[in-house]
């Protein structure tokens, strides 16, 4: 029996990747599974993307494409919108009409940062930036164009042995330079794309899903912490050869063209409430991503 036909955009990004190797590593029984790079599946190119989606004819459609660079969008706001909102909307459209299911990843960006406790889902979004606000723009398009057959997973400081990210970042400087300067005032909570892509398959499993669900590895730390753990276990791993001093700095002294939500820690319950997923800890994430990377 075939259960259905999984599509995955954005299939040369950290999550696409992921999600492409997961699938090799443990296939959900009876579907079909394929993960188009932004060549062959361009979500900003609407008539193009539906030529694409009516011939694969997918029954879930992941959408890991997006633009992504944050601080880019605040000078290039009409490349962020139009991938992150049309294309979002474009894809969305498409399900619609031919009775398939999305599952959108967005970002925790879409908040604020001002509450001081876990973001609900539910939560009031107040967007900082363009890239947070195209984002939010991409998740209304959805929930707008979908009957309630999508779901929007929000997840935070995404990071994996593929790509560039946080993680990577830090071990390239930790290994070029003799010290380290890290911002300490923004709290939030490290996901690595492994987690994220078994919480997506559970679902696709479950297949009943529905609004918004936050998650990421359960953590509340700030980049400074994070930096620190990263030195540690990579330097136990033998990934780093030397051990470097960081010195935890305000985002005063870093500034950047986009602001960031000074706290962002999404609580994911209603995600382990409602999947067969395991909450698994941020270090030992942390830890498998070394280990690949070593
Ligand atoms: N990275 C984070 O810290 C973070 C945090 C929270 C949420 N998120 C969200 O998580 C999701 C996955 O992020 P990620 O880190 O895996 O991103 P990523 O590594 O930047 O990958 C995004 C992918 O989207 C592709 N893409 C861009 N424009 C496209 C288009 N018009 N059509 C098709 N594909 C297109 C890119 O293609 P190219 O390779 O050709 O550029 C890239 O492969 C995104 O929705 C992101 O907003 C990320």
């Amino acid at each position: 029996m075939n259960a259905g036909h999984i599509l995955v955009t954005g299939a040369s990004g950290q999550l696409g990747q992921t999600l492409a190797r997961l699938w090799v590593e443990a296939p959900i029984p009876q579907f079909q599974f394929s993960a188009l790079p932004r060549a062959q599946l361009d979500i900003g190119k609407p008539d193009l993307a539906a030529a694409v989606l009516n011939e694969l004819k997918p029954t879930v459609i992941v959408n890991a494409a997006a633009y992504t660079q944050v601080d880019k969008a605040e000078s290039d706001s009409d490349a962020a919108y139009l991938i992150n909102e049309a294309g979002t909307a474009s894809l969305a459209l498409w399900a619609a009409h031919n009775g398939a299911q999305i599952l959108h990843i967005s970002t925790d960006f879409v908040f604020d940062g001002v509450k001081p406790n876990p973001y609900l889902p539910d939560d009031q979004t107040r967007p900082l930036g363009v890239y947070g606000a195209s984002k939010l723009a991409g998740e209304k398009a959805l929930q707008a164009a979908s009957n309630g057959n999508s779901a929007i997973i929000r997840t935070s400081w995404l990071y994996s042995e593929y790509g560039s990210n946080f993680v990577k970042t830090m071990l390239r400087l930790m290994a070029e330079r003799d010290a380290l300067s890290v911002v300490d005032d923004q709290i939030g909570s490290p996901t690595s794309t492994h987690s994220l892509a078994r919480l997506i398959f559970a679902m696709i499993q479950k297949r009943d899903y529905r609004g918004i669900y936050h998650w990421n590895d359960g953590g509340s730390i700030s980049w400074f912490e994070f930096a620190q753990q990263i030195k540690g276990q990579a330097l136990q791993a033998g990934l780093l050869k030397k051990t470097i001093p960081i010195t935890p700095i305000a985002t005063s002294e870093y500034p950047t063209p986009a602001l960031r939500p000074a706290y962002s820690v999404l609580d994911r319950s209603r995600a382990l409430d409602e999947f067969e997923c395991p909450a698994l800890d941020w270090k030992q994430q942390l830890a498998d991503v070394i280990a690949e990377l070593n």
